[in-house]
């Protein structure tokens, strides 16, 4: 008889349950040790491409590729067995049609293990959902403010403050629903907005930048540590590392400089001679 499967990790239908209920809690994270800390208080990570821009130093998340995609989500999949994973399809690997985005997503989910893809995109998108999850390929759906689309927007721009821009906004929202999506992530978006959306929808909301409302939250692991030169406004810094790793680095500068490290405690003496 073969052995039952066990899944440990919060499921798709886990996370949907938590709407309207217990909000979901969600990070980024891009490598093993940090993904490590994360999954002891998160629902789900989130490997984002905004590795491009916190881990590889790019000005915006076109730079980044599939290989990068998977060599950061295999990371985090190593370092996680908790938390529901997510990696993001980077720009270039799903807008061409259904087929493409089932070829490389599916390459993510094998070479990774992770349990879903995200991308970008609202009725634009609703072919490429629906062909994904009808062949076994869990999305999380991102609108509003969506970073891939920088060039277009010639910058980042937050999303329905007029309100002649809600009805694009809303159909969008119904679409990735529509198209099955297991949760949508509201970016960028005016706080009311986001707030009629997550009334309206039956899958979970994700904010970032959006509403308190919503049904969960995300961040950049990087802005919320305090470890990013540039911060969103709509960033709660719960850490200041950046001062802390600068500070314990010029420490280690200045002792390196006067020799007080390695002190008679960090150095090996010679075995005793029998
Ligand atoms: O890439 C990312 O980190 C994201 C979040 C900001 C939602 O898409």
């Amino acid at each position: 008889m073969s052995k039952p499967v066990v899944i440990r990790r919060l499921t798709v239908p886990k996370i949907r349950c938590q709407k309207g209920k217990t909000p979901v809690v969600c990070l980024t994270a891009y490598t093993a040790p940090m993904a490590k800390l994360v999954d002891s208080h998160a629902d789900l990570i989130l490997v984002g491409d905004s590795a491009a821009n916190v881990i590889h130093g790019f000005d915006n998340t076109i730079g980044i590729t599939l290989d990068h995609m998977i060599m950061h989500g295999q990371a985090v999949m190593r370092g996680s067995e908790k938390a529901l994973v997510v990696v993001d399809m980077p720009f270039g690997t799903y807008e061409e049609s259904p087929q493409v985005a089932y070829r490389n997503a599916a390459r993510v989910m094998q070479e990774t293990g992770c349990t879903a893809v995200k991308l970008e995109g609202g009725t634009t998108m609703n072919e490429t959902i629906s062909f994904l999850t009808a062949r076994g390929i869990p999305v999380m759906a991102h609108i509003g403010l969506t970073p891939q689309a920088v060039q277009t927007m010639g910058g980042y721009r937050t999303q329905g403050r007029n309100k002649d821009e809600w009805a694009r906004l809303e159909a969008d929202a119904h679409a990735v629903e529509e198209a099955g999506a297991f949760a949508v992530v509201l970016e960028g978006m005016a706080e009311p907005l986001a707030e009629r959306i997550t009334g309206l929808l039956k899958i979970p909301t994700i904010g970032i930048g959006a509403s308190a409302a919503c049904d969960g939250q995300i961040l950049v692991i990087d802005d919320m540590l305090g470890m990013s030169e540039r911060t969103p406004g709509f960033v709660k810094q719960y850490g200041h590392l950046a001062v802390d790793i600068s500070g314990a680095i010029e420490a280690y500068a200045n002792d390196v400089r006067t020799r007080a490290f390695p002190g008679p405690e960090h150095t090996y003496a010679m075995k005793k001679e029998k």
